[in-house]
């Protein structure tokens, strides 16, 4: 009982405002450090051109950008973006659609999404997009919540970041309502979407995933 009342405040900004939800939860360690942790790890030189799918407000793609790497970043809502652009940073963020984002084939040397391949109605579809905006030899990165995410995961975590109400009320409602994703199933829709065999790669303690790859060139 005093779990799902603890949800309550969470929830409450998700169905009001989930721009400022997103905006919020970036400033946890907990959400932030996966991020940057994945980052790091993908080796993103500068004067590379990089595309965020489902960006939300922005937050990560203006870090990215802060390291002079060339940002593109999309959201399908426009709440999400008008936030993100009344930001600061060099970003160029759009509204639009990441399984079809009607932007030219094989531009980008990176693009990421995270927590949007688990979100989408067809992975695959959307994997067939990035490929299509991927230079060949491009990589492709996808951070997505795994089956290890569950409520007492979540527990795990709240109680090894010593989480407030409100974070330990959005980590039980990410836990109990996404959508999981089987890691090496994830890695097999990369290769039947034109990319080379795709690695693994785990953060927040196996709760999270992300799978890399490069686009097979030519
Ligand atoms: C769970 S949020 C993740 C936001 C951000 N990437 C993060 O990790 O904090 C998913 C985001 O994807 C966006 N989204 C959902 N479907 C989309 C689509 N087909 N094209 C573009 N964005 C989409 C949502 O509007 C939302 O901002």
């Amino acid at each position: 009982m005093l779990k799902t009342i603890s949800t309550l405040p969470a929830l409450t900004l998700l169905i009001a405002d989930t721009p400022a939800l997103f905006d919020r939860l970036y400033r946890y360690e907990w959400y932030k450090s996966p991020l940057t942790d994945w980052l790091d790890a993908l080796k993103v030189g500068e004067n590379v051109k990089l595309l965020e799918l489902g960006c939300g407000p922005g937050n990560f793609a203006r870090d990215i950008a802060s390291k002079g790497v060339a940002v593109t970043a999309m959201d399908r809502s426009e709440k999400m973006i008008k936030k993100a652009a009344g930001g600061n940073g060099a970003v160029e963020f759009l509204v639009g659609d990441a399984t079809q984002t009607g932007l030219g084939a094989e531009q980008f040397d990176f693009v990421l999404s995270a927590s949007l391949i688990n979100v989408v109605p067809d992975g695959k579809q959307l994997l067939t997009e990035v490929a299509r905006v991927l230079k060949p030899g491009g990589t492709a990165s996808v951070l997505f919540p795994t089956p290890k995410f569950n409520s007492a995961h979540a527990e795990r975590i709240i109680a090894d970041y010593r989480c407030g109400v409100f974070a330990a009320g959005a980590l039980r409602l990410w836990a109990s309502k996404a959508r999981k994703l089987d890691p090496r199933k994830v890695c097999d829709s990369f290769e039947n979407c034109g990319f080379e065999p795709a690695n693994v790669s785990s953060f927040l303690d196996g709760g999270l995933a992300a799978v890399t790859g490069k686009k097979k060139s030519a």
